[in-house]
């Protein structure tokens, strides 16, 4: 099987607005589908260093001297760009989310198709699974993940039955938590179940957190000029990429000078979104949800 499909990717080529010889970043490099288009457009000298803390992916690693794989989180960005030697870069893509290999192996615990450990880490050295997840939070952390990070509209009642249910026996597989989810399904199964998993896949890999560190480095780490290219699939990303490349800050806070001047450190390219063609969400329904940004380092 195919180990990802790569979404928006010759728009996210396009934005990146490759020079021949520069220093590019694909921050989440999962099958390679982007890196390798960006090698094809580069020459001899140039060089693509590429993340991604899921040790399935360096298996993926390009036999290419431009290339160096960095099999850790993207939120320590510029500290392993230092250690390989790229201070400064010419542009950066991140593809946030999971691959469809993550997705599609029944043992990484990603997905309610298959019945196996409640795990869902990316970073398989990580230190805590779903099921810690499940087992440690309180019944008010558990609701703010469902309700923040899933839009899940029960959070409450479900954050209640989670703290019911393990005080009887602990969630360690799938089939335990849907045991749990199956009386209080809302309105579509499948939607409601992969809006309670999207929510734990997010906060066991504090992928909100990691986001944040990134952009905030993202704009130490490129030259003026240089591009960022982020393709998000939730809202909450998106919004925080938004407010990032609009004013430096994603909390979207504009940043002052002593005159009161506003600080803009990026020139934003996509005033809105760009979202997969019909073409596309056909071909690849994992697409549907993308939206790309795109911002120059001013
Ligand atoms: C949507 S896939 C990227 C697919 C890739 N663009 C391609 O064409 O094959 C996201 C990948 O980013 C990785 N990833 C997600 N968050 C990460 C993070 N904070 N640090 C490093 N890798 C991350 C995941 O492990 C996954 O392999």
């Amino acid at each position: 099987m195919e180990y990802h499909n790569p979404v928006l990717a010759s728009e996210a080529i396009e934005a990146l607005n490759i020079q021949a010889g520069g220093t590019y970043v694909d921050a989440t490099f999962g099958g390679g589908g982007h890196a390798r288009l960006i090698l094809q457009a580069l020459d001899e000298n140039a060089r693509l260093i590429g993340f991604d803390q899921d040790e399935d992916a360096q298996r993926n690693a390009l036999d290419d001297p431009r290339f160096t794989f960095v099999p850790h989180n993207f939120r320590f960005l510029r500290r392993f760009l230092r250690l390989h030697d790229a201070v400064e870069v010419d542009g950066i893509l991140a593809d946030l989310g999971v691959s469809s290999h993550q997705l599609n192996e029944a043992e990484r615990g990603f997905s309610f198709r298959f019945d196996t450990q409640l795990d869902m880490r990316m970073n398989q050295q990580g230190e805590r699974s779903a099921a810690d997840v499940l087992a440690t939070y309180t019944e008010a952390e558990l609701q703010n993940m469902f309700g923040t990070l899933g839009e899940v509209r029960n959070s409450r009642t479900l954050a209640q039955a989670i703290v019911r249910e393990r005080q009887v026996r602990p969630m360690r597989s799938i089939s335990d938590l849907l045991a749990v989810l199956d009386p209080l399904v809302r309105g579509q199964r499948n939607r409601y179940l992969a809006q309670v998993f999207q929510a734990l896949r997010m906060e066991v890999n504090d992928e909100v957190g990691a986001l944040q560190d990134f952009l905030e480095q993202s704009l130490q780490v490129l030259k003026p000029g240089g591009r960022l290219v982020i393709i998000a699939y939730h809202s909450i990303e998106d919004r925080m990429v938004k407010n990032f490349i609009k004013t430096g800050k994603v909390d979207g806070e504009m940043e002052q000078d002593f005159y009161g001047n506003i600080t803009r450190p990026f020139e934003v390219i996509t005033r809105k979104a760009m979202l997969p063609s019909e073409i596309e969400i056909k071909a690849n329904p994992r697409s549907r949800s993308a939206k790309m940004r795109v911002a120059v380092k001013i």
